[in-house]
């Protein structure tokens, strides 16, 4: 395994990171979300040697790293406020992560200009970082991490600081270059688009201790506790299974049905899920491959950003639908309209 976090634990006044155990292949990026003083800032500081644990091991490439100097490691960590030198041209600065590093003679300019070069920076390479936009100081703070080309890269809320169109950009720009050079990448972050366009895998930390590991449409998807379900927006209630059909499980939830195609016994008592992008929201019965389509009215509707949220009821159950302005402008919808919902068995989780 290429980085392993083996029972770390770490206690910090009253603050525990409990008994931590995670694995990451060469290459993944991994995306870490919880809420604040979830001990997320912790855990990565860990790994880069800023706190030693009170117990617990950490090994990268099979080495045993837990007890080694900061600066010996080859980690790299980016955070939310560029720490760039103001004094020093963008150059300077970029050059400086290697000049901390080499002690042979390596082509330093060349490395220095195709890091800028990817990351779209080489035609501020004279510049002084408080001439920059943001995103450009971010980029910069970006390529001196990566300079080095680090076993490891860290960024604790490293595009917090950037507008919405600078982020998606830097989504692209990072995952790309962390792709060309093969750079595992753990990636702290309360963004859930983060983790939708660039992670791999996703780590739910709350209080110290990790809930849930896995692909990022598990974990929104599937998650597999009311804690993570309700952090991550996704609907949840509960139902009971009343029928098998072959890969179909079939719920009765509050008087409706359900299907699903996650595996449960008649009988048993679940808790479903359903992501709101899933749900597809008309005036109209359609016609339809999804195996679930149910009435209700919309009893609210709030404007969240780009996004409008609306609740719907079904009986005693709300759930959240997202769409666009446009597409609720065009349907015509509004307060107590009578809607249909539907959406595909394989979009409804069960835990
Ligand atoms: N040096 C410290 N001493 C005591 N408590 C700390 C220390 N550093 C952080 N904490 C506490 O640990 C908890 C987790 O912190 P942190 O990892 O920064 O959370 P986050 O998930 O928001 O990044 C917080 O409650 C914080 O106040
Ligand atoms: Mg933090």
């Amino acid at each position: 395994m290429f980085l392993k976090i083996e029972n770390i634990t770490i206690r910090l006044g009253k603050f525990n990171l409990k008994d931590i155990n995670l694995e990451v292949k060469e290459g993944q990026y991994v995306t870490i979300i919880g809420p604040s003083g979830s001990g997320k800032s912790i855990l990565l500081e860990n790994i880069a040697g800023f706190y030693t644990p009170n117990k617990g091991k950490v090994y990268l490439k099979g080495e045993d790293i837990t007890y080694k100097n900061i600066e010996d490691r080859n980690i790299s960590i980016v955070y939310q406020d560029y720490v760039l030198f103001p004094h020093m041209s963008v150059y300077e600065n970029i050059l400086y992560g290697l000049r901390k590093k080499s002690t042979e003679k390596i082509d330093n300019e060349k490395e220095v200009r195709e890091i800028a070069t990817l990351l779209n920076i080489d035609h501020l390479l004279e510049r002084k970082p408080l001439t920059l936009s943001g995103g450009e100081m971010q980029r910069t703070s970006i390529a001196r991490a990566l300079v080095v080309k680090p076993e490891l890269l860290l960024m604790d809320e490293a595009f917090s600081a950037l507008d919405y169109k600078i982020k998606k950009e830097m989504r692209k720009l990072v995952k790309d270059v962390a792709k060309k050079y093969g750079t595992t990448v753990l990636h702290v972050t309360h963004d859930f688009e983060d983790v939708w366009a660039m992670a791999d895998m996703c780590v739910v930390l709350r209080f110290g201790e990790i809930l849930q590991v896995g692909k990022p449409d598990e974990i929104f998807a599937h998650p597999n506790s009311d804690f993570v379900a309700n952090f991550v927006g996704t609907n949840i209630f509960e139902a009971t299974v009343v029928r098998k059909e072959p890969d179909l499980t079939i719920l009765n939830a509050d008087g409706f049905e359900v299907y699903s195609s996650c595996e449960a016994k008649i009988g048993e008592k679940v808790r479903l899920s359903i992501r709101p992008e899933n749900i597809i929201i008309t005036t109209t019965k359609i016609e339809t491959s999804a195996k679930n389509e149910i009435e209700g009215m919309i009893i609210k509707v709030e404007k969240r950003g780009h996004i409008m949220e609306l609740s719907v009821q079904i009986n005693s159950i709300i759930l959240i639908v997202m769409m666009t302005p446009n597409s609720y402008e065009h349907l015509s919808l509004a307060l107590h309209s009578h809607v249909f919902l539907s959406f595909k068995a394989t979009s409804v989780g069960l835990y």
